[in-house]
């Protein structure tokens, strides 16, 4: 059905359009089961409404959170989620997504520990004493997107026929080794432990969007320990798990997983073999049952590429210049990620599992996570570029019933022009007195 850009005036005529595309978008008026605390291992989490990770590309250049990387958190904490999922941050150097990203190290773990305080600090002031939400850490490579200084620098799990194209990389472009991505772990490793000792209820062992453990799920033509088989493609996420679990049982380790890449076989993940439109979830659904035996208890389901089909990642009104206009319309992608994540709550009851991709529903996201939660197909719902627009969403919410029309994210893509014109992202139209200039720098120079 053809791409419309958001037009509805109320969730009937939302609910309308979805029956149309013939697509399930629950929805219910009342939104009080998202005040609901619910626990994750022996953490509570106040509410069901999330803030996923979102990388303002704002820290120093030695992997600080800088000025606009607080303010960022701040506003997200006083806004009153019960979860904060704090942004995609790089264990080394060389595996920075650009030269602002966070890297958390030894000399730069002060830093986020005050980030951290200072965060927990406002949403107290802001929401009352007693407001704690559960707090984890995302960990990155960016594998085939690392830009760790002015330049791409591409780190490849295995050749791939449809980016290497589009990227310019060389057929003959080395892969990481086995013996790389064996010390790789040990990086992992000190990161957890460093996020641990800053406070962190957890970590995420970033799995998704074509970054570098994201891209090994699927290295199904890399010869060695890591390709080929299930066991192997997945043998750096588990034994990550499993290390870090043996040595910081107190720590909760996450993963935020592609469940569908929507990129052909033999490079992609989730994906039937036939035909990538078409989900297959039946390795995914088998990974996220391993880990939950290895003691992970919280999947954050995402999907897609945010480079090469942002449409499955993010459904948009606008993409970024330049850009496609997807064939689908943005409610099927709203709906096939509310799908995924409730394909992976299906089968594993007892993982709590965040959905993704409510952004595009703007003032209606709260009627349609609260039946989503309701149904049991989610436990927590987030919001990503929903809350760098609106970061007291959950607040007024949880509060009111309602969110404001006029405050809500509007799927412009401004906030990904802004990291592909490589400045500092934030919302343009919603928080202009920041970004308006950042935006319009960053477009003058490209
Ligand atoms: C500017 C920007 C930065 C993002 N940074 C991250 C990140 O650090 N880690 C991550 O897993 N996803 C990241 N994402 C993806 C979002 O977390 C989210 O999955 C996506 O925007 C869809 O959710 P939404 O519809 O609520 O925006 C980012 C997206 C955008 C637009």
């Amino acid at each position: 059905m053809a791409h419309e850009r958001f037009h509805f005036h109320s969730l009937e005529e939302l609910l309308v359009k979805a029956g149309e595309l013939g697509v399930e978008i629950p929805a219910q008026e009342d939104v009080s089961v998202l005040a609901q605390a619910i626990y994750i291992g022996k953490h509570r989490a106040p509410n069901r409404l999330a803030i996923h990770p979102m990388e303002g590309c704002d820290g120093t250049s030695d992997g600080r959170p800088d000025e606009l990387t607080i303010r960022r958190y701040l506003r997200f904490a006083r806004g009153g989620a019960g979860l904060l999922w704090f942004e995609a941050t790089a264990v080394v150097a060389e595996g920075r997504a650009n030269p602002r990203q966070l890297w958390l190290n030894r000399a730069t773990a002060p830093a986020f520990r005050a980030l951290l305080e200072q965060a927990l600090a406002a949403g107290r002031a802001a929401n009352g004493a007693d407001y704690r939400p559960f707090t984890v850490l995302q960990l990155t490579h960016s594998g085939r997107y690392s830009r760790p200084v002015d330049k791409p620098a591409p780190i490849i799990a295995h050749h791939d026929g449809v980016l290497d194209q589009i990227m310019g990389i060389p057929p003959d472009q080395p892969l990481i080794s086995d013996e790389e991505l064996d010390r790789l772990q040990d990086h992992y490793l000190d990161a957890a432990r460093l996020a641990y000792e800053c406070g962190f209820d957890g970590i995420d062992l970033k799995s998704c969007h074509r970054y570098l453990i994201s891209e090994l799920l699927a290295a199904h033509t890399r010869p060695g320990r890591y390709g080929g088989s299930f066991e192997n493609r997945t043998r750096l996420l588990c034994e990550l798990v499993r290390r870090i679990r043996a040595e910081l049982p107190e720590l909760v380790v996450a993963v935020r997983m592609n469940v569908y890449d929507g990129h052909p076989y033999p490079w992609g993940w989730g994906v039937s073999r036939e035909d990538p439109a078409i989900p297959d979830l039946s390795e995914p659904l088998r990974l996220i049952g391993l880990l939950k035996e290895l003691g992970v208890p919280l999947i954050n389901v995402t999907a897609g590429n945010p480079y090469f089909t942002p449409h499955i990642n993010r459904p948009f009104d606008r993409n970024v210049i330049g850009g496609y206009t997807p064939e689908e319309h943005p409610l099927q992608g709203v709906a096939r990620l509310i799908d995924l994540a409730r394909q992976v709550k299906a089968a594993h009851p007892d993982v709590v599992v965040v959905g993704t991709g409510y952004s595009w529903l703007r003032q209606f996201m709260g009627q349609v996570a609260a039946a989503v939660v309701a149904r049991g197909w989610a436990d927590l719902v987030g919001l990503g570029r929903g809350a760098f627009a609106y970061p007291d969403f959950a607040r007024d919410l949880l509060s009111q019933g309602t969110l404001d029309p006029r405050k809500v994210c509007i799927t412009c893509s401004s906030c990904t022009q802004i990291m592909r014109d490589h400045g500092r992202s934030g919302c343009v139209p919603l928080d202009r007195h920041v970004y308006g200039p950042i935006y319009a720098a960053g477009r003058r120079a490209h």
